[in-house]
């Protein structure tokens, strides 16, 4: 596999997906809304267009918009120089990218990466003496630095994950939640990742991907990913997962994470809170994979992770079609989060831990 999300795109390089692609001087994003229909690609030139992008989940996924806000950083202050008559002041500057910095923070409040990566770009054009014509390239090369240490990441998580599989049976059933591959990060994936892992070393028998509801990035992004590299998938709408253990046909349980607190209470895509209690109930390990950098320390627990709340269109409709009947009261929060004491294990590049050893991971 290529390992280069800034080469120029090609169509047939599609099974080796990068959602992200720098190409030069502006960023093609894969429009995650229009798959599996068809595979488009957006054009991305402005921080505001950025910004739009990941509200509208053309690009979603937490490392994948973390990644995305850090482009969208180095855009913004491309902007500022290039719209001001004179060279402007450094704390003018400043100013101008704290409000471009807050309309990116603005745009989804759960995934931790968004935050991370845009602290990241702030503290770095504060620190830098460079001068002000220069910060923007300075901010591109972070940007490519978080974008491929992501990908060098997903991978160590896909090695990680592998040491932990049950060892038996010898070829696994794992199911798995949301999308969490190579569309959700900078390529490759995290619990995706430890699935096509799996694969590569002929233990994967096959995945069960739940749908995901409502927007579906199972059945619609997960599928896809699998069915490009020819994995094994089963899609099952969410409410079979536990009827699918007790008939014995999943051995392992591996999702995504948005936001892990400290103490391992796990902000991850609306159902995984579910998912887990009835792991726990057939007794099937039951693993996060995540990022060093899906983790905030700054939260003892996770009842203060914020939980998004979308637009009741998404559970309103199927497709194009209203499924309930007018005056419908509707409540849509995108995310749960689940108990830590539910968690098998977290991987992580550098190791996998218990919620309780997670603390030692911090840096
Ligand atoms: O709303 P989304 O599609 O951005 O939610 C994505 C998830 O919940 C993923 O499981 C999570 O971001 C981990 S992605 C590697």
């Amino acid at each position: 596999m290529s390992l280069d999300p800034f080469s120029s795109h090609k169509m047939s390089e599609a099974s080796h997906v990068y959602p992200i692609l720098w190409q030069g001087d502006h960023i093609l994003l894969v429009d995650q809304t229009r798959l599996p229909r068809e595979y488009g690609l957006v054009e991305i030139r402005r921080s505001a267009d950025m910004a739009e992008a990941i509200q509208r989940m053309i690009v979603r996924g937490a490392p994948a918009i973390g990644v995305a806000a850090a482009y969208g950083m180095y855009l913004g202050a491309k902007e500022i120089v290039a719209e001001a008559v004179d060279v402007p002041e450094r704390q003018v500057f400043l100013e101008k990218l704290e409000a471009i910095a807050g309309l990116l923070r603005g745009t989804r409040p759960t995934a931790v990466n968004l935050f991370w990566a845009i602290d990241r770009m702030v503290a770095l054009a504060r620190s830098t003496d460079a001068p002000i014509t220069g910060i923007a390239d300075i901010l591109l090369q972070e940007a490519q630095d978080i974008h491929l240490n992501d990908l060098k990441t997903c991978y160590r998580i896909g090695e990680q994950g592998l040491a932990v599989l049950p060892e038996q049976p010898e070829k696994l059933r794992i199911l798995t939640h949301c999308n969490t591959g190579a569309l959700a990060t900078a390529g490759y994936g995290t619990a995706l990742g430890v699935v096509r892992s799996a694969w590569r070393e002929g233990r994967l028998e096959r995945v069960y991907a739940d749908e995901t509801r409502p927007r579906l990035q199972g059945a619609k992004l997960t599928v896809w990913e699998c069915v490009q590299e020819k994995i094994p998938v089963t899609l099952i709408t969410d409410s079979m997962a536990a009827q699918c253990m007790k008939e014995g046909r999943v051995d392992v349980v591996i999702v995504g994470a948005d936001r892990i607190a400290a103490n391992g209470d796990t902000a991850n895509k609306i159902g995984t809170y579910s998912l887990a209690l009835v792991s726990k109930a057939h007794n099937i390990p039951f693993y996060v994979a995540a990022p060093l950098s899906t983790i905030d320390f700054s939260l003892a627990d996770g009842s203060k992770i914020p939980i998004e709340e979308r637009n009741p269109e998404e559970i309103a409709k199927v497709g194009d079609t209203t499924i309930c009947p007018p005056g419908t009261e509707f409540y849509n929060p995108a995310f749960d989060v689940t108990p830590a004491d539910l968690i098998t294990g977290i991987i992580t590049e550098e190791k996998v831990v218990t919620p309780d050893e997670l603390r030692s991971l911090k840096r």
